[in-house]
C-alpha cells in the first residue's frame, strides 16, 4: 500500500484531451499515480476508461494537455518509447500469438530483454501463475479465455514495468483466477510499481486499490480512497450495484 510516498508522482496527467476522429472522448483528465499505489478507474460503459489507458500508453494521441512519467513529458512519444520508460498496457482480451506455446509467448513478452532476464522473468511468471507452468508447452490459443488473460498479464510483467495500465483484468475469470490476478496486482504495488486499473468488478478492485476515480463525460468527477469510494452512496448506486 502507499506508505512513505516520495513527492514526484510516477505518472501525472494534466488536462488530457484525446479521442477518435472528430469525437472527443477525454475532455480534461487530471490524475496522479505514485509508486506503490493502485488507482482504480470506475465509469459507465463507453465513458472512456479504455481510451484513457490507451492514451497513457500512446496508442491514442494526446490532443491537448500533459502526460509525465517520472517527471518527463511523454505525450508526444510513441508507445515503444513509453515502453522503454517502464509503461506497459495489458489490454483486455485474448493473447496475441495463439499458435505459439505459452512459453514462447512469454519469450515474446520479453523480446527486448537480455537472455538472462528472460529466464528470470519466465520463472517469475510461473511462480505468480502456476497454471502457466502446467501449460507451458501448449499452444496459447488452446488455453481457456481466463488462462489467456493471465498470459497477457504475465507477458507484460516480463518487462519488469514501473507503470502497469491494466484493462478489465478479471473479466470472465473464475473466482480462483480472479483472486490470483488481484493478488498479483497487490504484489506489484508492494514492489513500488504504480498500477492504473480499470475493472468491471469494481467492488473487488476498490478493495485492493489505494484510490478510486470516477470518469464521467471525459473528466474525473469524483476521487477518494478505496474505502471512501466503497462507502459513497452515489458510487455504490451508479457503479457498484450496491444499496446506497
Ligand atoms: N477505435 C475507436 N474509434 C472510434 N471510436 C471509438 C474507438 N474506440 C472507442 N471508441 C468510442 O469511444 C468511447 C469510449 O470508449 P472506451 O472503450 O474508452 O469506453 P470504456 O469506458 O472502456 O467502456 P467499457 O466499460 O464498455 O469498456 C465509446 O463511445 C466508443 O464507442
Ligand atoms: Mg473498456
Amino acid at each position: 500500500m502507499a506508505a512513505d510516498l516520495p513527492s514526484t508522482p510516477l505518472l501525472t496527467l494534466r488536462d488530457v484531451h484525446a479521442g477518435y476522429q472528430d469525437v472527443e472522448i477525454l475532455r480534461g483528465i487530471d490524475l496522479d499515480l505514485r509508486r506503490g499505489e493502485t488507482v482504480c478507474v470506475v465509469g459507465a460503459n463507453g465513458a472512456g476508461k479504455s481510451t484513457l489507458l490507451r492514451t497513457v500508453f500512446g496508442m491514442v494521441a494526446t490532443r491537448r494537455g500533459s502526460i509525465r512519467v517520472d517527471g518527463v513529458e511523454v505525450s508526444r512519444e510513441p508507445p515503444r518509447a513509453r515502453l522503454a520508460r517502464g509503461v506497459v498496457l495489458v489490454p483486455q482480451g485474448r493473447c496475441n500469438f495463439p499458435r505459439m506455446s505459452v512459453e514462447e509467448n512469454l519469450r515474446m513478452g520479453g523480446y527486448t530483454l537480455p537472455r538472462r532476464a528472460v529466464a528470470a522473468g519466465i520463472d517469475r511468471a510461473y511462480q505468480t501463475f502456476p497454471v502457466l507452468r502446467e501449460r507451458r508447452g501448449q499452444a496459447a490459443g488452446n488455453l481457456s479465455g481466463g488462462e489467456q488473460q493471465l498470459l497477457e498479464m504475465a507477458m507484460a510483467l516480463m518487462l519488469d514495468p514501473t507503470v502497469v495500465l491494466i484493462d478489465e483484468p478479471s473479466l470472465g475469470l473464475s473466482p480462483r483466477m480472479r483472486h490470483l490476478v488481484f493478488a498479483a496486482l497487490h504484489g506489484l504495488a508492494a514492489h513500488q510499481v504504480g498500477v492504473l486499473l480499470v475493472e468491471q468488478n469494481a467492488v473487488q478492485a476498490l478493495r485492493v486499490a489505494d484510490r478510486g476515480l470516477v470518469v464521467e463525460l471525459g473528466r474525473v468527477t469524483k476521487s477518494g480512497t478505496g474505502p471512501e469510494m466503497l462507502d459513497d452512496p452515489d458510487v455504490r448506486r451508479a457503479y457498484l450495484g450496491l444499496p446506497a
